[in-house]
Formats: C-alpha cells, structure tokens, sequence
C-alpha cells in the first residue's frame, strides 16, 4: 500500500524507484530506499528469523533498529536489522536460523587478501 494522498501531509515528491530482490531465491519488487523488512512484509513476507533457542518465528517487533526480531542473511552477511536497512536492486535475502554465521570468504574477498584470516 502506497499513499497517494493525505489531508496534512504532502506526496508530490516522486515515488522511489521499483527495484527487483531476491527473498530465498523468489523474485520480488520493493521501492528502492524503503526498509528491507517493509519490502518484505509488502510481498506478503512477515515472518523474518527463527529463534535461536526453540526455533519460533520473528517478525516485526520494535521496527525502529532496537532488537533483534528481522535479524535476517542480507547478501551473505547474518545479524542484519532489516527494520532500517534499505532496500537495493538485486539485494539476496534469506531468513536467519539462530545465531548468525559468518562467511570467511566474505570477509577475504572485503579485505582483499587471505592474510586477515
Ligand atoms: S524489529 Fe526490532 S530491530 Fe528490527
């Protein structure tokens, strides 16, 4: 849902651009700019993480960045608050199971040498 109009507020501003993501391998379309975890529960996605302990699902909880409740896999990268990061064209987005892990590879091909292991 978009609001087109509002009897305080002004919307004369251009919408953002419609950008294509990938939620667990399945193409959708958010507005560039706007949440991760927003984008996701537009497409009908509101569930974003499963607890570490007994494995419940997460979705929205403060969704101001406060918690821990949209922790999700963004491009590789566990632990990501989803609430407040933006949307980007092509971004791949898994959900998280339990604590994050992180990829060494990642880390490798950030830093550009194999030393920093
Ligand atoms: S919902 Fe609390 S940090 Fe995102």
């Amino acid at each position: 849902m978009w609001l087109e109009e509002h009897p305080i507020l002004d919307f004369s501003s251009k919408r953002p651009k419609l950008v294509k993501f990938y939620f667990e391998g399945k193409e959708m379309w958010g507005y560039e700019g706007l949440p991760i975890a927003a984008s996701l529960h537009a497409n009908g996605i509101k569930v974003y993480r499963y607890s570490t302990r007994l494995n419940r699902p997460r979705g929205f909880f403060c969704a101001i960045g406060k918690c821990s409740s949209c922790f999700m896999v963004v491009d590789g990268v566990p632990n990501v608050r989803t609430c407040i990061t933006p949307l980007r064209e092509g971004m791949r987005i898994e959900r998280q199971r339990g604590l994050g892990k992180i990829d060494l590879n990642l880390i490798q091909g950030e830093a550009g040498s194999d030393d920093n292991v």
